[in-house]
Formats: C-alpha cells, structure tokens, sequence
C-alpha cells in the first residue's frame, strides 16, 4: 500500500513559516497585500478566490477582491492591473484564468509588473525558471515539488513523466523536474501508448484535467504519484488518477482532495511574502 503524501499538512507548515515571515515584515512597517482580480462567475474560480482570500487572513496578509462582470472589456481591465502595478500596498497581483472567452490572458498577464506578479507567469518570470535563475515559481508546480521532498523522493536520475503540457503546471512542472536532475517526459493528448510511457516512471505527474485517467496498469510498481487533477465526479471532488486502485500499486501518493490543491493555495502566500520583500528591497 502506498504511503499517503498529506498535502494539507506540508501546506499548514508553509503557511505557518509564511506567517512567522510577515510578522517579521510588520515590525519593520512592511505589510504584504495581494490583489486577486476576478472576471466573471465561473464558479470554480469564486471558490479558488474565496479560498485565496481565507489563507491572506489566516497568514496575516492583507488582501482586496476585485470582481469586474464578464463583459468587462480589456482596457478596463489593464488599466485595473496599471493601478494595482502602482500602489506600494499591493506586493502581489493576480488575476484568476481562466478569463470569460473574448479576453486576452496573456495582455493581463504581461500588463501585471513582474516583481508582483505572484504566479510567475509573466513572460519575463516564465524566462527566468528556464534559465534556472527566479524570484518566483509558479505555485502548482512549486507546491509539487515541495511535496515530493516531503515525502522522501528522490528526482536525480530518475525517470519522471509530466502528463500535461499547460503553460500553469506541465511546462513549468517539466523544467523543474529537469533542473533537479530528473530525466523528464512530457506527454499530451497526441501521445502515442501513453501507458507504457507512464509505466516507465518513477515519479508521475497527472495534470490533464480528466477524472481517474490514471489506472492502476499505467503506473510502475512503487512510483511517487502526484495527482494535480481538480474534476467534479459525481458532485464529488476527484483528481486525474483512480486513486483506490492506484494506491494499491504506488510506492507514495497525494490524495484528492488535500495533496496538491492546498500546496498551491500555500505557495501563494510564499510568493506574496518574497513580493514583499523584494519591493521593500529586503531582497533583490
Ligand atoms: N486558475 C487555475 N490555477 C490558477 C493559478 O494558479 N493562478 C491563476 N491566476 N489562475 C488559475
């Protein structure tokens, strides 16, 4: 049976050490603030952006809501961003994808000043992981790795399957993997025998948005399984992997939900700490 990877725990600690940090930024006269725009009502991102607004509170950072209707048009909205880039009591700015169809992430992404741009995903940081040299890293794929430290797997050397190639978790995930010396796959919807790729890894990362993909024959016996998968089953909450069967096979593995999702929600308030620091000039 496999070990189980308790995300929630790994994120309390995270979010405790994040506390601790602003403490300390607060005594200097330094209070970190994140900004979280949100277009729309997708009602997965209401839940993300409520929940982003609870662990603000919790860690101590002070946090504001920006919630435009879905018709909101672009000019609008970079002129929000230009705003927010200006105000010394925004360390952090994010805005939740996906956007309502007809609104350009990617001019939102760019419009948003890199030192706050919390989830890394500003061409400028997505340019810097791949160098190997980053302020920020993108809090999925952050929160994976912390995890799979957690749980005692080693990468160096080993064979690691990313299954997802999005520019929020699959890339980033991939380079990651890469520049802790793992020999990294990235597989997609085009891939051909996607299970005897799989069966080849020793850490395995399911992002493809699809529930239980992930069947117990895909896996290798004692792999390290992360699933990132966030899909509704049944009302029910459900990663990308058939975890019951899949634990039975797995050497560790994260549970959906409480593994990956509250990393995520973890390395946020990391970022917007070190957003902080850095405009504060703590850190270069
Ligand atoms: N939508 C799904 N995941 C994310 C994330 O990490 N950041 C933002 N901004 N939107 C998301």
């Amino acid at each position: 049976m496999a070990r189980l990877i308790d995300g929630k725990a790994v994120a309390l600690r995270i979010k405790t050490q994040a506390a601790a940090e602003v403490e300390k930024l607060r005594q200097r006269g330094i209070i970190p603030g994140l900004a979280v725009i949100i277009v729309g009502d997708d009602p997965a991102s209401r839940v993300y952006v409520n929940n982003k607004k609870k662990d603000c509170a919790e860690v101590g950072i002070y946090s504001e809501e920006h919630a435009l209707p879905a018709d909101t048009d672009l000019n609008r909205l970079l002129a929000l961003v230009e705003s927010l880039n200006n105000r010394d009591d925004i360390s952090g700015i994010l805005c939740q994808l996906p956007l309502p169809k007809g609104l350009a992430a990617d001019e939102v992404i760019s419009a948003i000043a890199p030192n706050k741009d919390v989830d890394a995903f500003h061409p400028s940081n997505v340019g810097k992981i791949m160098l190997g040299d980053y302020q920020f890293l993108p809090c999925t794929p952050a929160g994976v790795m912390e995890l799979l430290k957690e749980s005692g797997t080693e990468i160096a050397g080993k064979d690691c399957v990313v299954i997802g190639r999005s520019n929020i978790v699959g890339k980033p995930m991939a380079m990651l993997l890469m520049q802790a010396d793992g020999t990294v796959t990235i597989c997609h919807s085009k891939t051909k025998s996607l299970a005897e790729v799989t069966r080849r890894a020793d850490i395995l990362i399911a992002a493809i948005g699809r529930a239980k993909f992930i069947t117990a024959d895909m896996i290798k016996p004692g792999a390290t399984v992360i699933d990132v998968g966030m899909n509704r089953l049944d009302g029910k909450l459900c990663g990308d992997v058939d975890f019951e069967a899949a634990e039975k096979v797995a050497g560790a593995i994260t549970p959906v939900p409480g593994g990956v999702g509250p990393m995520t929600r973890a390395m946020l308030m990391q970022n917007t700490v070190t957003a902080a620091k850095i405009q504060s000039g703590i850190l270069k």
